[in-house]
């Protein structure tokens, strides 16, 4: 959204191909953050977090903290894992994406191993981290998409203490 302010990173290069603006789109493991240190003012993470092993998620938070800037903010929206109901292998969260010109329709999905997580997993892991959670933007409790209704917490903020 905001063009050549921003710098894009994912594992997949095919993910990154897919995005039509003129930001910087680097393959990088957000776990390996290769970037100057407080030199972001904001961080983003859409629907990603729950896409990474949890051993490497305080890996990445304390990345983040590292490359932003005194008062800069981590933004991040995410699904609630609950814990994997016997005979179920894949965990999918239906999403209605509402942009300020369009609509986006999708889901993403991972396979189910036995972990859960939720939005005192992510606030304690921040804590851990070194960040305090300034705002919880809301916590809506599904998705308009009949009864496959799945709990979302949607739009964490947090920022370094320091
Ligand atoms: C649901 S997609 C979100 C894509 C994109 N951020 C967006 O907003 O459209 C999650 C992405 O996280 C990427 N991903 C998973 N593990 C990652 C990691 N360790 N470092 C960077 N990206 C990772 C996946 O390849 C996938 O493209």
């Amino acid at each position: 959204m905001n063009g050549r302010q921003v710098i894009a990173i994912d594992t997949r290069i095919e993910e990154l191909k897919e995005v039509a603006n003129n930001g910087l789109k680097v393959v990088m493991d957000a776990a390996e953050l290769g970037l100057q240190p407080s030199s972001f003012e904001v961080v983003s993470s859409f629907f990603s977090l729950m896409y990474m092993v949890q051993g490497c998620h305080p890996k990445v938070f304390r990345g983040i903290h590292r490359v932003l800037k005194d008062g800069g903010i981590f933004l991040t929206w995410d699904v609630k894992i609950p814990s994997r109901p016997a005979g179920k292998a894949l965990f999918v969260v239906p999403l209605r994406i509402v942009l300020p010109d369009t609509v986006v329709d999708t889901s993403y999905g991972v396979r189910w191993h036995r972990r859960c997580q939720d939005l005192a997993y992510f606030k304690a892991l921040a804590r851990k981290t070194d960040f305090h959670a300034v705002r919880e933007a809301g916590s809506r409790k599904g998705c308009p998409y009949g009864d496959r209704t799945v709990p979302i917490d949607v739009g964490e903020g947090f920022t370094p203490s320091r």
